[in-house]
């Protein structure tokens, strides 16, 4: 099963030069409970945006660049060969962004895990649209803002309808 894993505003933002938009611990924590023991696929900028390989994970990071090497990481050149080594680890595969990988995994995708954040902000980075043809929302538990979360959000989970 690929499931992607994402947190995004209102207008489906969800980055700004590089950086994501918000800080939400609780976020934080839901996304390591979803990821941790299973292989996770990202591009190459939003690696370079978390900085290091992050722990009880397999990193499996996408780059068209042939000339670098980093250590905890898996490079690969393209979104199948990611998907392929990520299946030989685990039936469970998590997409974890950035936009450009979305784009490119939408269509391939069983389910979505996503972070409403009740916020619109400026962003130079953005979720696809999802279509409600194909998609259903199976679930969603709202929380609202505190002093360590700035914004109220909800996490949703969606799956294919069957029709399709
Ligand atoms: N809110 C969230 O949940 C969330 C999650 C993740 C990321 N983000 C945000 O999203 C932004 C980063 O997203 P982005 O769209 O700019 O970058 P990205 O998707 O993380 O990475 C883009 C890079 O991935 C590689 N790539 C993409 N498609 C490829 C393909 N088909 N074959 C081989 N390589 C491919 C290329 O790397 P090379 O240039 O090395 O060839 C490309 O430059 C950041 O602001 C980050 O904070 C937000």
């Amino acid at each position: 099963m690929i499931t992607i894993v994402v947190a995004m505003g209102k207008n489906r933002e969800i980055g700004v030069d590089n950086q994501l938009l918000w800080h939400l611990p609780k976020d934080l924590k839901h996304f390591k409970e979803l990821t941790s023991g299973h292989p996770i696929i990202m591009g190459r900028k939003t690696y370079e945006s978390i900085g290091k390989p992050l722990p009880n994970r397999t990193n499996i990071v996408i780059s068209r660049k042939n000339d670098w090497f980093e250590e905890g990481i898996l490079i690969v050149g393209s979104i199948k060969e990611a998907l392929k080594f990520a299946k030989k680890i685990d039936e469970n595969v998590f997409v974890i962004g950035g936009g450009t990988i979305y784009e490119q995994t939408i269509d391939l995708a069983d389910q979505l895990e996503i972070t409403l954040v009740d916020a619109t902000l400026d962003a130079d980075t953005y979720f696809p649209k999802i279509d409600e043809k194909i998609w259903q929302k199976i679930q969603e538990t709202c929380h609202e803002k505190d002093e360590k979360n700035q914004y109220d959000f909800c996490f949703q989970t969606f799956t294919k309808k069957t029709s399709v």
